[in-house]
C-alpha cells in the first residue's frame, strides 16, 4: 500500500507501532494528538477542547490533572523515585496502599495485594497465584481456566488465552493449553432466550457443564469481568454472578473477578462484584486504581488463598514462595498516586456520582435511540455505557464495517468536541466519574446530531 510521502512522514506515525492498530490506516489517518487535560476535558495541539467521553481508556476516573494526585507524585519523587520490592527491600507507599485496598475490599474478604504495572500483568499474576494455590493445596492437577466469550483480560499470553474474541487471538495462536471459553450472557445477541433471568441461569448452567466436561478436579478457576467491557459493555442479568458463585462453590473452583475496568467505582458500586453481591477469591485491578497517572496493576487474594502461601519453610526456593514479580512491582510513585486517587474516590463518593449520572446518561441515550433506527441497543451500568449500532434494528444485522457508519459518526463527534470510543460500531462511553449532568446533555446532543447527519 502506497501512502503519500507527506503523511507517511507524520512524526506521530513515522516511528511508532501503535497498539491494536493498522499501520497503513494510521499513516493515512494520523491519530488525534492530545496535549492537555483538565477534569473531564482534554485539549488537542491547537487548544481545541473535547469532553473526554472515554476517560482516557476507561481509567481516568478522578479526572485529568487533579492537584491532589500531582502533589502526591511530586512529594514521593522528592523523597524517592524508585526502590525495589525484590530481595528483602521494601517501600512504604506500596504497604500503605495495600492497607487502604484491604480496608476497601474488606466486605469482599480480600487479605493481601500483589502489585504489578497494569491490567494484563494483574491477570497474569492471578493465573499464577491460582495455579500455585492448587499445587500448595495438594491438587496440582487443577490447572485449567474457564472464561467467557467476548471477554477481555489483556494481551500477555496468559491473559490473551482467556480472551474471548477471535481477532484478538488468532494471529498469536497457538495460545496456552488448558484455557476454555463458555457463552457470555449477552442479552441483546444470544440464540437462547429473550428472558434475562432465563439467560443468566442458562449461562451459569453452561459454565457448570463445561466444568463437569473438563473434569471438575482439573479446573483451577473461572474468571470474568463483572460487566464485560471491551466486548461491548455487556451487563449480565442480575442472577448470573450469584449463580456463578454457586457453581464454582459446588465444584470447588476459584472465582476471579477482573475489576480492571469496574474497580473503584465505574459501575456505580465500589467494585463490580459488589454490585452483584458476590465475593470472589481473587480480584484484579489497574486503570482506576490511580486514574492512570502512573502505570499500576494489582491482584488481591482472600484469606483462603493467602493462607496457602504461609509456611514454616523460610527458604528462598520454597514451593510456598511466589516466584513472580516485575521490577516495577509496588512502584512507590505509582502507589503514592493511587493512595491520593483512592482518597478522592472515597471523599467525593465517585461511585455514587457514577450511579446517578450514569443512570441519567442511560435515560437520555434511550430517549435519543427512539429517534434513530440504526441504534440497536443502549445498555450499561454506572458510567460504563455501550451504544450498539446496527444496519437493521429488526434483524439486528450489523453494518459492514467497510461502510464506516460508526467511523463517520465518530469523526463528526470529534469535530464537535466529543471523544467516545468506537469499537466495531459499538460506541463505548466511559468518562471520568466526576462527570456532571450538564456534560451528559452536551455529549448526547452532539451524538444525536452526528447520527442524524450520517443516517
Ligand atoms: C477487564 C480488563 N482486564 C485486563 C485489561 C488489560 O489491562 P492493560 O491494558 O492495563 O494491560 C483490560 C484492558 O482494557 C481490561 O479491560
Amino acid at each position: 500500500m502506497h501512502v503519500s510521502h507527506h503523511l507517511a512522514n507524520d512524526p506521530l506515525t513515522r516511528n511508532i507501532v501503535y497498539p491494536f492498530a493498522n499501520a497503513s490506516f494510521l499513516a493515512r489517518n494520523p491519530p488525534l494528538c492530545i496535549e492537555g487535560g483538565d477534569d473531564v476535558y482534554v485539549f488537542d495541539r491547537r487548544g481545541k477542547r473535547y469532553i473526554d467521553g472515554q476517560g482516557g481508556l476507561w481509567n481516568v476516573n478522578a479526572g485529568h490533572g487533579r492537584a491532589e494526585v500531582k502533589r502526591a507524585i511530586v512529594q514521593q519523587l522528592d523523597k524517592l523515585s524508585f526502590y525495589s520490592q525484590f530481595g528483602n527491600t521494601a517501600t512504604l507507599p506500596a504497604a500503605e496502599l495495600a492497607e487502604v485496598m484491604c480496608r476497601m475490599a474488606e466486605p469482599e474478604g480480600m487479605r493481601r495485594v500483589f502489585f504489578s504495572s497494569g491490567g494484563s500483568e494483574a491477570v497474569e499474576a492471578a493465573i499464577k497465584l491460582a495455579r500455585q494455590y492448587w499445587r500448595l493445596s495438594g491438587h496440582p492437577e487443577r490447572f485449567k481456566f474457564i472464561s467467557l466469550r467476548l471477554a477481555y483480560h489483556g494481551v500477555t499470553l496468559g491473559a490473551l488465552s482467556l480472551n474471548g474474541r477471535t481477532p484478538y487471538r488468532e494471529q498469536y495462536e497457538p495460545l496456552l493449553p488448558g484455557f476454555y471459553q463458555v457463552e457470555s450472557p449477552y442479552q441483546y445477541r444470544n440464540p437462547f432466550t429473550a428472558d434475562p433471568l432465563e439467560l443468566g441461569r442458562l449461562c451459569a448452567d453452561l459454565l457448570e457443564r463445561e466444568i463437569i466436561y473438563q473434569g471438575p478436579g482439573s479446573v483451577a478457576a473461572f474468571i470474568a469481568e463483572p460487566i464485560q467491557g471491551a466486548g461491548g459493555v455487556i451487563v449480565p442479568p442480575p442472577n448470573f454472578w450469584p449463580l456463578v458463585r454457586e457453581v464454582c462453590d459446588r465444584h470447588d473452583v476459584l472465582l476471579i473477578s477482573d475489576e480492571v475496568v469496574t474497580g473503584f467505582g465505574r459501575s456505580g458500586s465500589l467494585f463490580g462484584c459488589r454490585a452483584f453481591n458476590v465475593k470472589p477469591d481473587i480480584m484484579t485491578f489497574a486503570k482506576g486504581i490511580n486514574s492512570g497517572y502512573i502505570p499500576l496493576g494489582a491482584t488481591m487474594i482472600n484469606e483462603r488463598i493467602a493462607q496457602a502461601f504461609e509456611t514454616h519453610d523460610e527458604s528462598e526456593f520454597s514451593p510456598h514462595a511466589f516466584m513472580h514479580g516485575n521490577t516495577y512491582a509496588g512502584h512507590p510513585v505509582a502507589c503514592a498516586a493511587a493512595i491520593a486517587n483512592l482518597r478522592i474516590v472515597e471523599q467525593e463518593d465517585l461511585p455514587a456520582n457514577a450511579k446517578e449520572v450514569g443512570a441519567y446518561f442511560l435515560d437520555r441515550l434511550k430517549e435519543m435511540a427512539v429517534r434513530h433506527p440504526n441504534i440497536g441497543e443502549v445498555r450499561g451500568m454506572g458510567l460504563m455505557i455501550g451504544v450498539e449500532l446496527v444496519a437493521d434494528a429488526e434483524t439486528k444485522q450489523p453494518f459492514d464495517l467497510s461502510e464506516r457508519f460508526g467511523a463517520k459518526i465518530w469523526e463528526i463527534c470529534v469535530a464537535k468536541g466529543v471523544l467516545m470510543r468506537n469499537l466495531a460500531d459499538t460506541f463505548i462511553i466511559s468518562p471520568p466519574l466526576t462527570l456532571k449532568k450538564e456534560h451528559v446533555d452536551l455529549v448526547v446532543d452532539v451524538f444525536d446530531q452526528a447520527i442524524s447527519a450520517v443516517e
